[in-house]
């Protein structure tokens, strides 16, 4: 049977943001902007350039704003074409998904990611879906999600982008357990959410960058605890192993954790320096406090 063509996506923004309080008290965290463009817009941008078209925002209290910050904005339009503004104007216009392309669903209830992910059920039915975590920024020359897709491709079946990390930090993060490590692509024998230092069977995590098959909407229906008494997306995959092709994908380019304050700042510092308009000043800046 030929593969399914990957189109829709679903971003899990449903978490409350308590690391950077008071700035998240009426504001979602994944509005926050690194340099001039809020965390949501960049994951967004990052799935249009690998072809996909349908996103579901896995959304609770006080997240409406991710959805209408897609909308389409006519009083500023108007107000940019009077102003003569149009380098602004066509900007915000080629940045507007196409109508009917982003629904949201509500989580109601913090139980994981995991849980997230089964309450978009309707939204990804029988077809693969990417996941983007929009906490975690990918600066990458091809669009991190665009590289799972052609892994996706090439494997017919579930791809997860991986890093590896210091043995220090492994318990923070899913982690594979190797079954043949080819280089660019790891295929995997197991998976485990969070484990002690100790019992981590490999450095190699996962970061939150997906591409995964619907069959794992089954298992997670179970909604079995898992690492900190919650729903893991993590158990849900492992579920699928040896069911299913699944491989772990070096991806090219780097990844910043904004979820974290000092991953926040770092990548602002190297977005700024990524930008032919603001680099001199940014650098000029770091000068000062070298
Ligand atoms: C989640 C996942 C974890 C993954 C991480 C990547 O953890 O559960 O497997 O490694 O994202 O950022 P969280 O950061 O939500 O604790």
């Amino acid at each position: 049977m030929p593969l399914k063509p990957l189109k829709k996506a679903v971003l899990p923004v449903a978490g409350l943001g308590t690391r950077f309080l008071p700035a998240t008290k009426t504001m979602a965290k994944e509005m926050l902007p690194i340099v001039d463009k809020p965390l949501i817009q960049y994951a967004v941008e990052e799935a249009r350039a690998a072809g996909i078209e349908q996103f579901c925002f896995v959304t609770g209290r006080g997240k409406t704003m991710l959805v209408e910050h897609f909308d389409i904005a006519y009083e500023l339009e108007r107000t940019l074409a009077e102003r003569g503004k149009e380098k602004e104007l066509a900007a915000l216009r080629a940045d507007a998904p196409a109508p009917g392309s982003i629904m949201s669903v509500r989580q109601q209830v913090p139980m994981g990611l995991g849980h997230a992910i089964w309450c978009a059920r309707a939204f990804i039915a029988d077809d693969p879906f990417a996941i983007l975590l929009p906490d975690d920024l990918m600066q990458c020359d091809v669009s991190c999600t665009a590289q799972l897709a052609d892994a996706y491709r090439e494997t017919g079946g579930n791809v997860v982008a991986i890093e590896e990390v210091p043995r220090e930090r492994v318990n923070r993060y899913g982690v594979l357990d190797v079954a043949e490590d080819r280089g660019r692509l790891v295929s995997v024998k197991g998976l485990v959410e969070k484990p002690p230092i100790e019992k981590a069977p490999s450095n190699l995590t996962i970061i939150g960058r997906y591409v995964l098959m619907p069959e794992v909407i089954g298992h997670l229906a179970r909604m079995e605890k898992g690492a900190g008494g919650e729903v893991q997306l993590t158990d849900g995959m492992a579920k699928l192993i040896g069911t299913q092709p699944f491989h772990g994908l070096r991806y090219e380019g780097r990844r910043f954790d904004c979820g974290d304050k000092a991953g926040f700042l770092e990548a602002q510092v190297a977005y700024a320096l990524a930008r032919p308009d603001l680099a001199p000043a940014m650098r000029d800046i770091l000068k000062r406090y070298g």
